[in-house]
């Protein structure tokens, strides 16, 4: 596992529910669309990952080597949003200890922001949380990510601690947040 902090700190890809050509497509609150399918991620994505992860993240971007590791980690599950002309335009990862899932990242490229598909990749990490029998799903997200709370808190997520400096170097606090998938017993 890569020691770089998750955001929300990575697949053997798997398919699975909602991760089918034809998912899709992405609808925004404004009823703009974005024709996407999602697809498992491969290690032939590598290239348009690591273009959008510094656009994304800057400074906090993961190098293409732990972008890499991350993809055939041990428990890791990771899922690309394509639009129609096959380019990627959004990814996602959740790594699953057998208990619990954690959200690993999810991130949409900045022209296609705002047209669902975030909330489309997040959906397919919380089903495929549950298929595995997943009890809460976690995350990180830094304190000033509006975007990112406003995804996480509409999907259901709620907030349960503060960890101080849990980035660096910018020094910025994360919140945790959780949401629970599991039936109720
Ligand atoms: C966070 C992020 C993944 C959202 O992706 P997206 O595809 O734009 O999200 P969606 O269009 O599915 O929108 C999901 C919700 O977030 C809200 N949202 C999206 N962008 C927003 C913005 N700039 N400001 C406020 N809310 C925003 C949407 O309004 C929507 O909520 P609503 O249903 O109440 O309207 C995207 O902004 C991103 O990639 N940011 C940079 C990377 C990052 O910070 N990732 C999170 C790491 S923890």
């Amino acid at each position: 596992m890569t020691d770089e902090p998750t955001r929300a700190p990575e697949a053997r890809p798997v398919p699975g529910p909602g991760t089918e050509p034809g998912t899709g497509p992405g609808t925004a609150p404004d009823g703009r669309t974005l024709e996407v399918v999602l697809r498992p991620l491969v290690r032939a994505d590598l290239d348009a990952l690591v273009t959008m992860e510094r656009d994304l993240f800057g400074a906090g971007a993961w190098s293409r080597a732990s972008l890499a590791e991350e993809l055939d980690g041990p428990g890791r599950w990771y899922v690309g949003a394509q639009d129609a002309a096959g380019d990627l335009v959004g990814y996602a990862g959740l790594w699953f200890d057998g208990e619990d899932a954690q959200v690993m990242t999810v991130g949409t490229r900045p022209d296609a922001q705002g047209r669902g598909v975030g909330r489309m990749l997040l959906d397919a990490l919380l089903d495929h949380a549950r298929d595995l029998g997943a009890g809460d799903v976690l995350l990180e997200v830094r304190v000033d990510n509006e975007p990112a709370l406003r995804l996480y808190e509409r999907a259901g997520f709620e907030r349960f601690g503060r960890r101080k400096g849990y980035y660096q170097p910018e020094n910025v606090d994360a919140w945790t947040m959780r949401r629970r998938v599991a039936p109720p017993a």
